[in-house]
């Protein structure tokens, strides 16, 4: 029995989220989709309450995944819901610098090891602050993202 976590702001989750957390839950037994309840970012769109909500709703139709909510460190979600690894998304190079320091920072205080899944190079400039933004000012993102968030981006009342 492999579980996995997968740590994200998803704010909001999109169509590359959504193809990771459909391959890992084709790979490992349990995944497991933790969002951050404070995202440092700014500019942020949703509160965590319709963030996990569209979570659900986004996996709803995979029997192996489950989703949560964490603030502190991910590697002390990742023992408390005893997964045997991280799992991250890989969309370019650029990419790779800053998770694979996360990746060593994590193993070195932790232990827990990292494993990288690559992003299908049409996914690959998927982000949600460009969805956000893109969204807010009028374009279409409906090929981006699952219909329930796009829903959401376009009722927004400024949407
Ligand atoms: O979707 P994001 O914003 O790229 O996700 C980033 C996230 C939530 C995975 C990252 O910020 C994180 O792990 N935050 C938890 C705090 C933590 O453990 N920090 C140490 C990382 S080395």
């Amino acid at each position: 029995m492999t579980r996995v976590l997968y740590p994200g702001s998803f704010d909001p989750v999109h169509n590359g989220h959504v193809e990771m957390v459909e391959t890992a839950a084709g790979l490992f037994d349990e995944v497991v989709v933790a969002a951050l309840i404070n995202p440092s970012k700014g500019g942020g769109l949703l509160d965590l309450e319709e963030r996990m909500a569209l979570l659900d709703e986004c996996f709803a139709h995979l029997d192996n995944v489950r989703t949560t909510k964490f603030d502190g460190l991910v590697v002390d979600l990742a023992t408390e819901v005893e997964a045997d690894f991280i799992v991250k998304g890989l969309r370019a190079v650029s990419d790779f610098e800053s998770e694979l320091q996360m990746a060593q920072m994590n193993a070195a205080i932790s232990g827990v090891q990292t494993l990288f899944l690559p992003t299908a190079s049409r996914r690959s400039f998927l982000a949600s602050r460009l969805i956000r933004e893109v969204a807010r000012l009028g374009g279409d993102v409906s090929d981006m993202v699952p219909p329930a968030v796009l829903k959401r981006l376009l009722d927004r009342p400024d949407g």
